[in-house]
């Protein structure tokens, strides 16, 4: 097969993709600077980074994600072999299937963190893209389900905190899943079948007008005293799970918040039976973090507990849990609480040419300084010098060496510093 691009009067347009960003050096700064904080706190709590294929075969989110994912926002195509790929939308899934293929080999637990790009078709807004990059940190395979839970929130918290940010910049929202599905069954008599659709409708119970929300628990056969009920639930809150802690996941969850408490990070932390996630996969803790700046009032990012999607490889179950956190809610977060700004450009010196028959001394003098740690910009031509000047303000640099014969000759070099005006005569090692 092989294309034409017909030539054509109308100029290609230059906006990148729908839901998608061009990274320009500054943009790129900026999310170095963002991902290297993740990438010290992560690696601090001895997380291993790993990667995987953008594409995956498109049964490993039929199985088990989240429903609006694969009926509405999945990338898909058929491939030249006529197999059907997707373009992860998320990176759960892969862990586990890097896991299950290793299953036997890794040492536990397994601490894995990745920042991979995911697409999703959505309609894009505020907060949300097409395409985003997403912090993975996985623990998988810990002993201790609690100990391992308590550990992703503080990782969660603690990464937060290395930015600045403290209690009254954000808020983690935790719940249980078995605590609604105990409700749904003990208290309100449903059967199993019952419990998704109607943890679905939870899920999306802020974003639905309070009749539309009713119509569909009606929808799905909940009678009044239920749905009162469900109210108790979701008004009371913390005090329901003490009145009622016998209910699957409230001792738990209890316990849990007690230990934060102790390990002085209890302040940021609150039980919310409205966090449910969208996913199919969690079974146990679930959480979801929020900004508190109020006209920021938005999710940043989520996790929880999926301890049986490594067993959908054909392997035992393996207890799992995570979070994932989207780049572009992270740097509405940042820049919202002024916490991470612009990032300058880090270069010293630009070395401006007199005479372009000095480029290959410029050259050789750039070649040293760089062995030396410097980071050096070379002119390429020699305009006159004002504008090498210029050039050199524009790409914010601070100081600029005059290259001139003499300067080649004696080995002193003039170097001006743009911010003052200031001009100094220095040696190779004084440089
Ligand atoms: P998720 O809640 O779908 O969870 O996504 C996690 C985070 O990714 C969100 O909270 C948000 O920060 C970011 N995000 C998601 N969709 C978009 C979008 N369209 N535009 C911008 N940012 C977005 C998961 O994906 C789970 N796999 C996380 C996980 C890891 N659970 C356990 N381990």
């Amino acid at each position: 097969m092989s294309h034409h691009v017909a030539a054509t009067a109308v100029a290609l347009p230059t906006q990148p993709y729908k839901g998608t960003r061009d990274f320009y050096p500054q943009d790129m700064r900026f999310r170095e600077a963002m991902f290297n904080v993740l990438h010290r706190v992560v690696r601090s709590y001895g997380y291993e980074q790993i990667d995987a294929p953008l594409i995956e075969p498109i049964e490993l989110y039929l199985a088990k994600t989240s429903e609006e994912i694969v009926n509405q926002q999945i990338y898909s195509f058929t491939d030249r072999g006529q197999r059907q790929v997707a373009i992860r939308p998320e990176m759960t899934p892969t862990v586990a299937r890097m896991v299950a293929a290793r299953f036997q080999e890794l040492p536990r637990p397994i601490r894995w963190y990745s920042i991979p790009n995911v697409w999703r078709y959505e309609q894009p807004g505020k907060g949300r893209l097409r395409e985003h990059w997403q912090l993975n940190c996985d623990i998988l395979g810990a002993p201790s389900e609690k100990l391992a839970d308590l550990e992703i929130l503080l990782l969660a918290i603690d990464i937060l905190r290395s930015f600045g940010a403290n209690e009254s910049h954000f808020r983690v929202y935790v719940s249980h899943r078995a605590i609604l599905n105990a409700v749904l069954g003990d208290e309100l008599k449903l059967p199993p079948e019952k419990w998704l659709p109607v943890a679905r409708i939870l899920d999306k119970k802020d974003k639905l007008k309070p009749e539309a929300f009713v119509a569909l628990l009606e929808a799905e056969g909940l009678n009044a005293l239920q749905r009162a009920e469900l109210d108790f639930f979701f008004i009371e809150k913390l005090d329901y799970l003490k009145k009622k802690y016998h209910l699957a996941g409230a001792e738990y969850l209890l316990e849990l918040l007690a230990e934060l408490q102790k390990l002085g990070v209890g302040d940021f932390v609150e039980y919310d039976p409205g966090i449910v996630r969208g996913f199919d996969y969690y079974t146990g803790l679930v959480f979801e973090v929020f900004d508190r700046h109020p006209e920021n009032r938005r999710s940043l990012f989520g996790g929880g507990r999926y301890d049986n999607l490594v067993s959908a490889f054909g392997r035992e179950a393996m207890g799992a849990v995570g979070f994932g956190m989207g780049d572009v809610t992270l740097e509405d977060f940042l820049r919202t609480h002024q916490l991470l700004g612009d990032v300058p450009r880090s270069i010293d010196y630009f070395i401006a040419l007199l005479d372009e028959k000095l480029a290959v001394a410029a050259m050789e003098l750039a070649a040293r300084l760089r062995a030396k740690g410097r980071k050096v910009e070379v002119a390429l031509g020699a305009p006159r010098l004002g504008r090498q000047l210029q050039e050199a303000e524009r790409k914010q640099i601070p100081r600029v060496i005059i290259l001139g014969e003499d300067e080649v000759a004696s080995g002193r070099y003039s170097v001006k510093t743009l911010a003052t005006g200031e001009q100094k005569s220095l040696t190779f090692e004084e440089l």
